[in-house]
């Protein structure tokens, strides 16, 4: 069977289970949401992101009817639900360990908003079974919480606010007392039960990495907005500003001006319209004189075979120029690899060539930018590397994680330069290790170019 992909925010018929209409919540004169829209679709996995302070709770207990907003509404299946009160709203908190009643057994606690609401005893004890064996919790049913393990108590209560089966589910750090091990496994069930409820769930949390692992989608915030909501890949590894890039996961950011990196102009390249007329320093003998140069080669088989399919060649287009060409000659391995003109070179450091950014857009060209480096997207070695973006640096400091290795490398002009390498094999001997001088490098397409100051 095709697999779909769940991607419902980008199929503009799709209707979405909660919308923030320009909300704003303000605290006195003080502003916690500021004119926030975003929409949130049923079966998502919706992370929010940010640091401390930025707004994520208040986010929730609006949604969950613990706070109302100073402006703006919020929708929940295109219902304002301003004025419904939070426990008459298809929506439920999950508290973390402590709030489970400490006199009431598992089953007891689980079965407790259900007796609430007046459900009857035997659909009651069909459904709390149900979340017993949703949550792998059947053998601890008739435990107290404090007989049972931290792990298991952020379960049952999980257990507890999906036993209502509401629409949304809100998980305001849920996994933030576990340890690490737990903490992943719990993450994993998370994204089950998830799937096999179909509930919604919106869940805050501090850690990257769980928000990364569990979320259809994650929302980076800051100072009460939203600066970018995308799936974990594409926040990962196309952020859309230098806070983004530097709040999630590790990253190198080298400040730099940008110039676009156009072909030389016609007038060096081509000293003639004619493509015949020859280079000074390498002049080829007169029979060649007829061929078209290797200069301009290209521009020749443009304009005779592919205008009439591609169009008029763009005078900018970068034609190679006559001394790249001409080097016929075997090159030696370090001389650096020819790079077509396009994108951005960014210069940023008096003792290191400028760095070569294929992938960004010229519209930078200009402009003081920031180029966003993913430690596993550079290279480290002993020799110079053929690459078209190179570094020259001492290794400082080296931390081993076991799976992977940080190298520190301190740069000829003093800046610290992250690279990680995956460990595939057991260490025995260090290839490289502190004080030694090392080549960094990496692809034109390695990073992310982003302006200054975003
Ligand atoms: N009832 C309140 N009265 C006044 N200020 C408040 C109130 N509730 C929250 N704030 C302020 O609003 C801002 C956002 O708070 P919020 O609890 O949403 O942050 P958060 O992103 O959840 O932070 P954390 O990660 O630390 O939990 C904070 O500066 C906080 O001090
Ligand atoms: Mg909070």
């Amino acid at each position: 069977m095709a697999q779909t992909v769940f991607a419902p925010w980008e199929d503009s018929q799709e209707k979405p289970l909660i919308e923030f209409v320009n909300v704003t919540k303000r605290f006195g004169d003080f502003t916690a949401i500021d004119n926030l829209s975003q929409k949130i679709y049923a079966r998502e996995f919706f992370a929010l992101l940010g640091p401390s302070g930025c707004g994520k709770t208040t986010m929730m207990r609006m949604l969950a009817g613990f706070e109302t907003p100073s402006e703006g509404k919020i929708l929940l299946a295109g219902q304002d639900i301003g004025a419904v009160p939070p426990n008459k709203r298809a929506v439920n908190m999950m508290f973390q360990s402590y709030a489970l009643f400490p006199h009431l057994s598992v089953w007891d606690n689980i079965a407790f908003g259900l007796k609430r609401e007046g459900m009857a005893k035997d659909k009651i004890a069909a459904r709390v079974d149900e979340m017993l064996r949703l949550t792998r919790l059947e053998k601890f049913a008739r435990r107290k919480p404090h007989q049972i393990s931290g792990g298991q108590r952020q379960r049952v209560a999980l257990a507890r606010s999906l036993a209502k089966a509401p629409k949304l589910l809100l998980l305001d750090e849920p996994l933030g007392a576990l340890d690490k091990k737990l903490r992943q496994e719990t993450q994993f069930e998370l994204m089950d039960i998830q799937e096999s409820t179909g509930t919604t769930f919106v869940i805050v949390t501090h850690d990257q990495e769980e928000a990364m692992t569990v979320a259809s989608r994650v929302a980076v915030m800051d100072h009460g907005r939203i600066v970018q909501v995308a799936t974990p890949d594409v926040i990962y590894e196309a952020p859309n500003s230098v806070y983004v890039a530097d709040f999630i996961g590790d990253v190198n950011l080298i400040s730099g001006k940008a110039s676009t990196r156009k072909a030389a102009p016609a007038s060096q390249s081509k000293p003639a319209p004619q493509p015949a007329k020859p280079a000074e320093p390498t002049s080829p003998s007169p029979s060649d004189e007829r061929r078209p140069q290797p200069n301009a080669m290209g521009e020749w088989l443009h304009d005779r075979v592919l205008e009439p399919v591609l169009g008029k060649r763009d005078p900018n287009t970068p034609a190679p120029i006559v001394e790249q060409v001409t080097a016929a000659e075997p090159q030696p391995v370090s001389a650096p690899p020819e790079i077509p003109a396009g994108g951005l070179a960014i210069t940023w450091s008096p003792d290191h060539p400028p760095l070569i950014a294929s992938n960004a857009s010229e519209t930078f060209g200009g402009a003081d930018v920031v180029l966003a480096l993913r430690p596993e997207k550079l290279n480290i070695s002993t020799t110079k590397p053929d690459a078209p973006n190179v570094l020259r640096g001492k290794v400082i400091d080296i931390a081993y994680l076991g799976n992977i290795s940080t190298y520190h490398v301190q740069l000829d002009n003093g800046t610290m330069v992250k690279a990680q390498i995956a460990n595939t094999r057991r260490v025995s001997r260090r290839q490289i290790t502190w004080e030694d001088e090392v080549w960094l490098s990496f692809t034109t397409t390695a990073g992310v170019v982003l302006e200054q100051g975003t």
